[in-house]
């Protein structure tokens, strides 16, 4: 599924969505540390790259990730051969006072991230909805992080795999008109 753009676009852009059928093929060490890098050459403020990775790639850690999705998400998302809880540092390594921009950068990189999947021929979904505290408690992180992302990552699978409510929604996103995003007075 491919959507339409009305300029020609980086075409992992234009092919990104995100996907929740997932097949039970396993992700290479290779591909998966690449998009940890990727991420990691986003853009920050200060250059502090304040985002940190919880990967889930191995039995007890996948488990622990699991089992923080809220029941909506885990219902697909279990099936995710791979899931990783994008963490951020609150404070700066500068000063130590908050980082204002700290949400954002993780979010610049877990764009790379998906970008990087994508040109991989992954999927990687992005979910809110999951219990943020399990994993700050059970990873033992201190207050000046905290848990804002988890990502599903695997190659895409069946759709037929999905319950009826989210075969409906297997496909890219609807946006509104991209010029409707520019603020005039
Ligand atoms: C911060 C964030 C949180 C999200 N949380 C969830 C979630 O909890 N469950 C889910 O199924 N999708 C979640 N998504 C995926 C969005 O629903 C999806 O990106 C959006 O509908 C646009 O669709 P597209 O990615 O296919 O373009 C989340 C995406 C982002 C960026």
């Amino acid at each position: 599924m491919q959507r339409i753009t009305h300029y020609p676009l980086l075409k992992e852009i234009q092919n990104r969505w995100s996907a929740r059928a997932f097949s039970s093929r396993f992700v290479e060490n290779e591909d998966l540390y690449a998009l940890i890098e990727a991420a990691s050459l986003a853009p920050s403020a200060m250059n502090e790259q304040p985002w940190r990775f919880i990967v889930g790639n191995n039995p007890d850690d996948l488990s622990l990730l699991k089992q923080s999705l809220f029941p909506s998400n885990h219902d697909w998302a279990q099936h995710a051969p791979v899931l990783i809880a994008l963490c951020t540092k609150k404070t700066t390594t500068f000063n130590g006072k908050d980082n204002f921009y700290s949400r954002f950068d993780a979010g610049s990189a877990w764009a790379y991230l998906s970008l990087e999947a994508n040109r991989r021929d992954l999927i990687a979904h992005a979910i809110g909805g999951f219990d943020k505290q399990l994993i700050h408690d059970h990873y033992e992180l201190t207050d000046d992080f905290e848990v804002v992302l988890m990502i599903a990552v695997g190659y895409a699978g069946d759709i037929k795999s999905l319950s009826e409510k989210y075969q409906e929604r297997e496909k890219p996103g609807s946006r509104r008109p991209f010029m409707e995003m520019i603020l005039t007075k």
